[in-house]
């Protein structure tokens, strides 16, 4: 079995992480090296770091304009070095975010693309087309034409150039051969590093016929289909991972659902993809085992490893999602958190989901960071809410989000701030009080964590579908003799509870009393005679 199969990833958006050595508002590496024994305590196994490249920040490093170098407000290239070989030290991987579908328009290709000028080599890198006006209707995902006209060198009115997202991220040509030559020498350049593995940024966007107007968003112009070049290009990054000689994890961003989906998850191209539709499920018991069993049977029919997420730097945080109750959220979000944490693959928690923080949704406009915000005339607020710097201490200012490794007395550590502003409710979910309460979300998750490692059980057994209600979830996780049921309350009434030791329990308070109440979950050992039925029909 590949480390990555069972392992526990945690995504980091350096920006809202922690900071060490800076005071401009911002997370740096050296503020995630400082807290790796935080993230080893929690228990999880290796990182996902959102891009750290050099970049204009415009979409906050989704718009790389050097592959190869670490932008400055996260530091240098020891400072990752110096990450990567911490983390190594507490055994935790680290896999990258590399972003192949478009750069930034501060690209030295792109800035070639413009200096050389129409029908140039450089010009079909990317893709551009004439027209007095923008080529087609189609808009772009961040609201917006898709279409952004440059001027040439000489002055005049130029041709146009796609962009899936924000204009400054023009997208790649990926039918021109140069540019994947390109990209395997970004891999390797980090893999010769000691990188773990890479996450691959929109991995279903690579190829598309933009001359199309029949269509109404950049999304529908993806060709999935199993001749499309993107599959041919995610196979020959593939066999570059399958070159070195440590095992190489590749996660890929694929918004593609059905039989489309299958053509990229695949034992010769992607080995895992991020589960959009679980985490669409929401609070809904019918749509998550939909899901579930849709991500095993693709499992069984491609051998590819099922991943499980909830929560990521682009989602409202799901305590939010699942409730405008923020206690009843909550509750659902630490039941979810069972789940999460007890199906077969690779569960990813979202910086400060171990916390339960609620999604921030009343940052003033005129603070609002997110490039949609401004591209959707101002319709929609964008993601920002879920960005929010974390707090990691209650009293300190700024939560403590900032100078590890600046003197306390600093007066401008006492006075830095956060690139978007935490509210003050921020300071109940900090980690230096939930530190001190057995109860907090942070312990569950800590104890959760630990519990899996100590399970084979539910790490790699079996699951099997318990007997139960429409609105329960109940399976077994199985190895050997390593048995863990899962029963999940989502109905809006007492369940009873099967016999057996309550080995976890997502609330705080009294026990269990023989019943499951609403919004709760329970990990129990069945009690070894009394196996069956597992939830009683209510
Ligand atoms: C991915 C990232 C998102 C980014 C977009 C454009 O969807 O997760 O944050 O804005 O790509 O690069």
């Amino acid at each position: 079995m590949k480390w990555w199969q069972d392992a526990v990833f945690y995504q980091i958006y350096p920006r809202s992480f922690g900071a060490a050595k800076t005071l401009d508002g911002t997370g740096d590496l050296t503020g995630i090296t400082c807290r790796l024994d935080y993230l080893s305590d929690l228990g999880i196994d290796a990182l996902w770091i959102c891009p750290v490249f050099q970049s204009p920040q415009v979409d906050h490093g989704y718009d790389v304009s050097d592959y190869r170098a670490i932008d400055p407000i996260f530091g240098s290239l020891r400072d990752l070095d110096d990450l990567v070989a911490q983390a190594h030290l507490r055994g935790i991987k680290v896999v990258l975010d590399v972003v192949p579908s478009h750069t930034s328009n501060q690209h030295e290709w792109f800035e070639n693309a413009i200096n050389h000028g129409p029908g140039s080599a450089a010009r079909h890198r990317y893709l551009f087309l004439d027209g007095t006006e923008p080529p087609t209707d189609v808009q772009s995902s961040f609201g917006g034409s898709a279409w952004t006209r440059v001027t040439e060198a000489d002055g005049s009115a130029g041709q146009w150039y796609f962009h899936m997202h924000d204009a400054h991220q023009p997208d790649l040509n990926w039918a021109e051969p140069s540019v994947l030559e390109d990209f395997e020498g970004i891999y390797a350049f980090w893999l010769d590093r000691g990188i773990d593995g890479f996450r691959i940024d929109v991995a279903d966007h690579l190829t598309k016929d933009v001359s199309r107007n029949d269509v109404a968003t950049g999304k529908e112009l993806l060709e999935h289909g199993s001749k499309s070049r993107t599959h041919e290009v995610l196979r020959s990054l593939r066999t570059l991972a399958d070159s070195y000689p440590r095992d190489i994890a590749l996660v890929g961003e694929v918004g593609a659902e059905g039989p489309e989906l299958e053509l990229y998850v695949r034992p010769d191209e992607l080995p895992m993809v991020f589960n959009f539709p679980f985490m669409h499920a929401g609070w809904n018991a019918e749509r998550l085992r939909q899901t579930i069993n849709d991500a095993l049977r693709l499992r069984e029919l491609t051998g590819v490893t099922p991943t499980w997420v909830t929560d990521s730097h682009d989602e409202p945080r799901s305590p939010s999602r699942y409730s405008s109750d923020r206690r009843r959220g909550a509750r659902r979000a630490r039941a979810m958190a069972l789940v999460l944490l007890s199906l077969p693959g690779v569960p990813f928690i979202y910086q400060g989901q171990e916390l339960g923080l609620p999604n921030v949704d009343d940052i003033p406009e005129e603070l609002l960071q997110d490039p949609i915000w401004e591209r959707s005339g101002h319709t929609n607020r964008g993601r920002d809410g879920c960005r929010v710097p974390l707090p990691w201490s209650g009293n300190a200012p700024a939560f403590g989000f900032f100078g590890a490794q600046v003197r306390p007395s600093s007066p401008r550590r006492r006075t830095a701030k956060p690139w978007l502003p935490q509210p003050p409710w921020f300071a109940d979910y900090a980690v230096s009080a939930q530190l001190e309460n057995d109860d907090s979300n942070l312990a569950l998750f800590a104890r959760l964590l630990a519990l899996r490692r100590e399970h084979v059980g539910l790490r790699r057994g079996t699951l099997t579908w318990l007997e139960s209600t429409n609105e329960v979830l109940a399976f077994e996780r199985q190895c050997d003799s390593d048995v863990i049921s899962v029963i999940v309350n989502l109905s809006d009434h007492d369940v009873p509870l099967p016999p057996g030791e309550i080995v976890a329990r997502s609330w705080s308070g009294p026990d269990a009393d023989g019943k499951l109440a609403p919004d709760s979950a329970v990990w129990i050992r069945p009690a070894a005679l009394d196996r069956s039925p597992a939830v009683a029909k209510t």
